[in-house]
């Protein structure tokens, strides 16, 4: 599922990234993904993300 349309960038890209690259928090994910840099609408739903993965660490 696209969790980011104005990239493509889907749920699994950014749970994969979250523990390739040890994410904590959305600014560290938007170094890497360019999730929220146009519209925005993604973001909120990429955060839900990391903090469920840090969760289930
Ligand atoms: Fe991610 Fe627009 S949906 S920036």
């Amino acid at each position: 599922m696209y969790v980011c349309l104005c990239h493509g960038v889907s749920d699994k890209k950014i749970i994969s990234t979250v523990h390739k690259h040890q994410i904590h928090n959305i600014n560290e994910l938007r170094k890497i993904l360019p999730v929220g840099s146009c519209c925005g609408k993604c973001v909120r739903q990429a955060r839900q993300l990391i903090e469920n993965e840090q969760l289930a660490l």
